[in-house]
């Protein structure tokens, strides 16, 4: 595809898929028998949620939220709201969140603790790519499909200013742009 900015393929769309799959395997082995609930994050997450769920081999069902925060250009606040909520019933039920990227961890600890409240039997947590080094707030994923140290990555779901989410693997957006500051539009 032609981009107008300098994109470095880190993760092909076939290490994806591989890894995908063997999450996919490990949540199937884990909620054997529990009465499951996937939730995705928007909209970041929805071609890892497309592709993961594909491989988990167990009755479920699939529920989005839509979250918004505020902040500097390059990090989120902490201070988050919701603009589009859980339709599903969740109470009793064993809830996984798919995300696409932790990184302060503001987003998901509001998240996790906000679904806490629907009386669920467990919220765990998969993402896609853990930028552990950015946390701000301790949380950690039970499912990680893989840790990056730095950058900012576009392609399989996550945008650059809603450019790019289709991009089939995964890429490291040109440097020149983190100098500059980012806008991420749907966190
Ligand atoms: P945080 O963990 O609250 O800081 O927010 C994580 C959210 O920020 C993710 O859901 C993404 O939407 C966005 N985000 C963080 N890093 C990146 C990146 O490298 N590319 C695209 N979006 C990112
Ligand atoms: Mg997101």
């Amino acid at each position: 595809m032609e981009t107008i900015d300098e994109l470095k393929l880190i993760l092909s769309p076939e290490k994806i898929k591989e890894r995908v799959e063997e999450l996919g395997q490990q949540i199937t082995s884990d909620y054997k028998g529990k009465d499951m609930v996937v939730i995705g994050i928007l909209k970041g997450a929805f071609i890892f949620m497309a592709d993961l769920v594909r491989h988990i081999d167990l009755p479920l069902k699939m529920d989005f939220v839509r979250l918004q925060s505020y902040g500097s250009s390059t990090e989120s606040s902490g201070q988050i709201t919701i603009t589009k909520d859980v339709e599903l019933s969740l109470k009793d039920k064993h809830v996984l969140i798919v995300e696409d990227i932790i990184d302060t961890g503001y987003t998901l600890k509001y998240l996790k603790e906000m679904l806490k409240l629907h009386d669920t039997a467990s919220v765990s947590l998969c993402c896609l790519i853990d930028k552990k080094e950015r946390r701000k707030v301790n949380i950690e994923a039970e499912y990680v499909g893989f840790e990056i140290e730095r950058g900012f990555l576009v392609g399989y779901g996550l945008d650059y200013d809603e450019q790019y989410r289709q991009l089939p693997g995964i890429y490291h957006l040109s440097p020149r742009y983190e100098a500059k500051g980012f806008v991420p539009s749907d966190r």
